[in-house]
């Protein structure tokens, strides 16, 4: 049976699935944006939150920074290795839990916050998951939604037309890989539009912008070149461009070529990452 026959996310997520390296590689990278995001929320110590799709769970600690000591940190995955990963990094007194959020063994009312990265988008119903997470939440809880865009906003300043077909043949490769259509991947882009329509109320949306120019720090190398040129891009793209193209994309993302694209001087990289937060009624 192929992978997605047996996943129980549209993304391919099982119990058993592990690509803790590329979130930790993301997270290392878009820390301080994350963190940015985190702080925009204005948590109060004292606040019970729910990291729900934890990963790795980098964030478990930067959001106990803000509540701690009185608040409790709780977080939740369906993946055993992103579970163990979230279980080494997080702080003794923040639980990590190993189960689906769809039916998160926790009573109503048990959150203030529900802090849902990335995650959204990988399930096969995103307005189930939302409404789910909301039964946790007091009246008047929140539930803040986070989304990295698919792809980046802009990488190869100095070439669209490439830029323009690399990111067609990422899309065209999920689409195969996935079994899904443009129309299915559309969580990305519409958090506003699940929390509204899961009934919350004061939605706000804020998009941060991660911006990276050369020399890159060692962090921003390692998850530019190895999670996007190697695992993203790489050998996979080649049956989705045509020769000439792929072979430039190849010498951009080598890092022996002199053309290699993080060490151009002119490398500059754009991606957003949005938030929307909403509040469930009193
Ligand atoms: C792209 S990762 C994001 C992880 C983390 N929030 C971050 O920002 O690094 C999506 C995560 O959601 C988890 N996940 C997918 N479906 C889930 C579900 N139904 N219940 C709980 N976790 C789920 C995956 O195992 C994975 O760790």
């Amino acid at each position: 049976m192929s992978a997605t026959a047996t996943a129980i996310g549209l993304l391919g997520d099982t119990p058993a699935r592990d690509y803790s390296r590329k979130l930790e590689l993301f997270n290392a990278f878009a820390g301080r944006e994350l963190r940015a995001a985190i702080a925009s929320l204005r948590l109060k110590p004292g606040t019970r939150v729910l990291d729900a799709g934890c990963g790795t769970g980098e964030a478990l600690n930067w959001l106990d920074d803000d509540v701690s000591p009185e608040g409790q940190v709780v977080g939740i995955d369906l993946a055993s290795a992103h579970v163990a990963a979230a279980r080494r990094r997080a702080r003794p007194s923040v639980p990590v839990l190993l189960g689906n959020l769809l039916a998160a063994p926790f009573p109503a009312e048990s959150f203030d916050l529900i802090w849902c990265v990335n995650t959204i988008n990988h399930l096969r119903d995103p307005l189930l998951g939302v409404r789910a997470l909301a039964s946790l939440l007091r009246p008047g809880g929140r539930i803040a939604l986070g989304q990295s865009s698919l792809l980046p906003d802009m990488c190869f300043s100095w070439d669209a037309r490439l830029e323009r077909l690399t990111n067609e043949a990422v899309r065209q490769y999920y689409r195969d890989r996935y079994a899904v259509s443009e129309r299915d991947l559309a969580a990305v882009r519409s958090i506003v539009g699940v929390l509204r329509r899961a009934g919350l109320r004061e939605i706000i949306p804020r998009t941060f912008v991660i911006e990276r120019v050369a020399p890159l720090a060692p962090e921003d190398e390692a998850y530019l070149g190895e999670a996007i040129f190697k695992d993203t891009w790489g050998e996979r793209l080649r049956p989705y461009m045509a020769d000439e193209d792929y072979s430039s994309l190849a010498q951009l993302c080598d890092v022996r070529h002199p053309q290699f694209a993080l060490r151009r001087p002119d490398f500059h990289f754009l991606q957003t990452f949005s938030i929307a937060v909403g509040r469930v009624g009193p």
